[in-house]
């Protein structure tokens, strides 16, 4: 127990403190930059949160086992050349927040309130913690960060495992583990609808992902590489404290902004051409999906204002109809609608929400994943979706996305990512320094 005693002390003594940044403009979100974290070992532990999870869950399954794995390091040498990133896997996070590798949830429920959780963790391995750092291990100190009362080492699993009450549930069971049900469709039905702990998180994805569109704003000039505001926008990212990007940044300029999923990044951008920035932050294991479309030489052209305001009036359409109830489905329609009524022959003979102009849905549930669990389902409190409507002419090079992150609330929608300039004016403002 020597070096766990150590480590506990080491963890509970020095709390590592991110700092502010150290260079380039002041962030918007400073204060996000204080956060105490467990070297290697990652953030706090909402513990409240994630065992309510867990009793939800359990309620839910009435008498079974649950068994989840963590997710696994790929390996450097072995798996993908040059890439050895972590990141854990999402209903394993959603029941403990932690991001160690390699561990596995057992959980067993006897009865409305008979519940069971158990931890399995690998041993520490101090020679490779000297190439890594540290890393929790079955012992007080997972006790305390994870909230889980029992923690036993990955080697008692099998045997727990063989006794499990049966049935048991694992998510994407592999059709040889004919013992398993699938947890997939009961956890996906718990995600749709967020908790304070996960509002929290995606509200700093955004305020992150805010910072980066900004920064990309005031960068921009004619002449510029896409890959250039590409830097820009994703050192607004980093510098502001994101894990990973939530999805490839994609920046297309000129011809590109038709290209809905472009991310090649490589073209050098002229005079007069529009940019779409379709890009997030992660943070905490969730991700913000925003995007922005502005002029490369910060003033619109009267053409491009009209189809931009078209697209934004869409959106504001929507937004404006969100409410609990509602679907996505529904939502489309009316952006759509707006956008027939109000188009007059911006398109020519036909209207913009043509799926030759408007090729893609409105929107979508953001999450742990960028496109997340729950796109069918009537909107409820506490769900998060994006609002992006879009004109694509392509005889034109001329593309114009706005999306947003909006919260369903009693009431409507917040919208999240309204820091990002979002009319034409403010747009412009930004962009002259003003
Ligand atoms: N960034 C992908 C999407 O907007 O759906
Ligand atoms: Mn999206
Ligand atoms: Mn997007």
């Amino acid at each position: 127990m020597g070096t766990l005693t150590s480590l506990a002390l080491v963890t509970l003594a020095v709390p590592f403190v991110l700092t502010a940044q150290t260079a380039g403009p002041a962030s918007p979100i400073g204060a996000y930059n204080v956060v105490p974290e467990l070297p290697g070992m990652g953030r706090p532990v909402d513990t409240a949160a994630v065992a309510a999870r867990r009793r939800a869950l359990l309620k839910r399954i009435g008498s079974g086992s649950v068994l989840i794995p963590a997710g696994h390091e790929r390996n450097i040498e072995q798996d993908y050349v040059q890439d050895n990133d972590f990141r854990q896997d999402n209903t394993f996070y959603y029941f403990t927040e932690l991001e160690t590798q390699d561990a596995v949830l057992l959980m067993t429920a006897r009865g409305p309130d008979s519940f069971e959780t158990i931890l399995f963790l690998p041993p520490r391995t101090p020679s490779q913690e000297r190439w890594t750092g540290l890393r929790l291990g079955p012992d007080s100190v997972a006790v305390r960060l994870s909230g889980i009362t029992k923690v036993l080492p990955l080697d008692s699993l099998e045997a727990r495992v063989r006794a499990a009450l049966q049935p048991v549930y694992s998510p994407r069971p592999r059709q040889s583990d004919a013992w398993a049900n699938n947890l997939t469709p009961i956890v996906d039905s718990m995600r749709a609808v967020k908790d304070a702990d996960e509002i929290m998180r995606l509200r700093r994805a955004v305020d992150i992902s805010v910072a980066g569109h900004v920064a990309a704003m005031r960068a921009a000039r004619p002449g510029m590489y896409e890959y250039e505001l590409e830097a820009a926008l994703e050192d607004g990212f980093r510098r502001n404290g994101a894990d990973r990007l939530g999805y490839p940044s994609i920046v297309g300029s000129g011809p590109n902004t038709t290209t809905l999923h472009y991310d090649v990044n490589r073209r050098k951008t002229e005079n007069g051409d529009l940019v779409v920035i379709d890009a997030a932050a992660e943070w905490g294991q969730y991700t913000a999906d925003v995007t922005r479309t502005f002029p490369i030489n910060g003033r619109f052209t009267p053409r491009q204002k009209a189809i931009y305001d078209l697209v934004l009036g869409a959106q504001q359409a929507a937004f404006d109809a969100l409410r609990p109830g509602i679907t996505m489905r529904e939502l489309d329609g009316v952006a759509r609608k707006y956008m027939r009524d109000h188009s007059g022959n911006l398109c020519g003979e036909r209207t913009c929400d043509d799926r030759e102009f408007f090729n893609h849905g409105l929107g979508h549930p953001i999450g742990m994943d960028v496109h997340d669990v729950g796109i069918s389902r009537p909107l409820e409190p506490g769900m998060v979706v994006t609002l992006e409507p879009g004109i694509y002419i392509q005889g034109e090079k001329l593309g114009v996305r706005i999306e947003d992150d909006v919260l369903v609330t009693a009431k409507g929608g917040e919208w999240l990512s309204a820091g990002a300039p979002r009319t034409t004016d403010a747009i412009e403002r930004v962009m002259s320094g003003r």
